[in-house]
């Protein structure tokens, strides 16, 4: 099947054409990172009116890219949320909008669900899996049976992994969003330098807290300020440290408890090469079959929603063309007003 996928939850414009769930003919981002920056974070209402600007060209720059046009594609899939309540919209309306008027089936995906299956596009994973998924919006730890069968086993009870990378990105006056720049400084720094805290790391669940490191930089920085470059690696590379320290800590403890020998790991932190080597060594250590993503899937993308995307249109679980946007879905929990 030829599916067409949108993306706008958050500052990304993204659209993307594959075939069958599995490859990709083109996956197109527009981002608007750099206004954002101006402001330290996303401004929503920028965001919504970008995404505006954005839709119909990288749709059609999809469409291009691809080589194909849309009389082509069998069926559409956007994200439904969570998200921007207004960068959600423009996104599900210009779905609906190319499904009506093509006739073709749509569906309306979960975004996490879609960072879960980004790395299929590359290897499809065999059932169950631990599903580590890290990104500025989100900190989870999921067991995963199938599509559409998911179980949480931890999650973050206040920041999440991305989140507190910008905010240390911003103390360290790192432009946003600073996760990238922390990691690229952190290679060239010391991770034992600063003694920073390993939050919940023996707390006896998988889940996770990373606000209060992010006060613990910046208690630190109130009594050390950055004097030079090797101050500012140091500090980088310890606090990168405290967070690869405890997401692997964590799932660990997931993959020990669920007995379950392979483990996806998904979302914009998994770009980060330290989360990455730490990854790899619990893999080694204990037998576990790792996967994750090449960086531009990790990133919030529209060829990622195509996965799932596929399988649901195909077998004939379709949205109709009256639902709508669900800033605030959780996943595994049926949107709201529906049960
Ligand atoms: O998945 P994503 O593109 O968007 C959300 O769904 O949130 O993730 C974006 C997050 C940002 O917080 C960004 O700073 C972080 O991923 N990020 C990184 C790296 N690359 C992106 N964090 C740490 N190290 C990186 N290399
Ligand atoms: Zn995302």
């Amino acid at each position: 099947m030829l599916v067409l996928a949108i993306e706008t939850s958050c500052d990304e414009t993204a659209a993307a054409v594959v075939r069958d769930g599995r490859e990709v003919l083109s996956n197109v981002i527009s981002s608007q990172v750099q206004v954002h920056a101006e402001y330290g974070g996303v401004v929503p209402e920028i965001a919504s009116r970008k995404h505006l600007e954005a839709i119909s060209v990288v749709v059609t720059e999809a469409l291009d890219n691809a080589g194909v046009s849309l009389a082509d594609i069998e069926g559409i899939a956007v994200t439904r949320g969570p998200g921007l309540p207004g960068a959600l919209i423009v996104g599900v309306s210009t779905a609906k909008a190319l499904a009506f008027a093509r006739q073709i089936p749509i569906v309306g995906l979960h975004h996490i669900e879609g960072h879960i299956f980004a790395r299929f596009l590359e290897q499809p994973v065999e059932f169950p899996f631990i599903a580590l998924v890290v990104s500025g919006g989100h900190s989870h730890l999921y067991r995963v049976d199938g599509f559409g069968r998911y179980t949480t086993i931890g999650q973050t009870i206040d920041d999440a992994a991305g989140e507190a990378f910008d905010k240390v990105g911003k103390l360290l006056g790192i432009p946003y969003p600073g996760g990238a720049e922390i990691d690229r400084l952190a290679g060239k720094g010391n991770s034992k330098a600063v003694k920073l805290p390993r939050p919940l790391l023996n707390d006896g669940t998988c889940n996770f807290s990373f606000s209060g490191l992010k006060t613990a930089v910046l208690n630190y920085l109130q009594k050390n300020p950055i004097t030079g470059d090797d101050s500012l690696h140091d500090l980088c590379a310890s606090f990168q440290a405290a967070v690869c320290d405890v997401l692997s800590a964590k799932t660990s403890a997931a993959i020990r408890a669920g007995g379950i020998k392979r483990l996806v790991l998904a979302g914009g932190v998994a770009c980060n090469s330290g989360l990455r080597k730490a990854m790899a060594d619990l893999a080694a250590r204990e037998g576990v079959d790792l996967h994750i993503p090449k960086p531009l899937l990790c990133t919030d993308n529209a060829a990622m929603l195509a996965v799932a995307g596929d399988y649901y249109l195909s077998q004939g679980t379709i949205s109709g063309l009256t639902f709508d946007s669900q800033p605030s879905w959780r996943l595994g929990v049926p949107p709201e007003g529906e049960a």
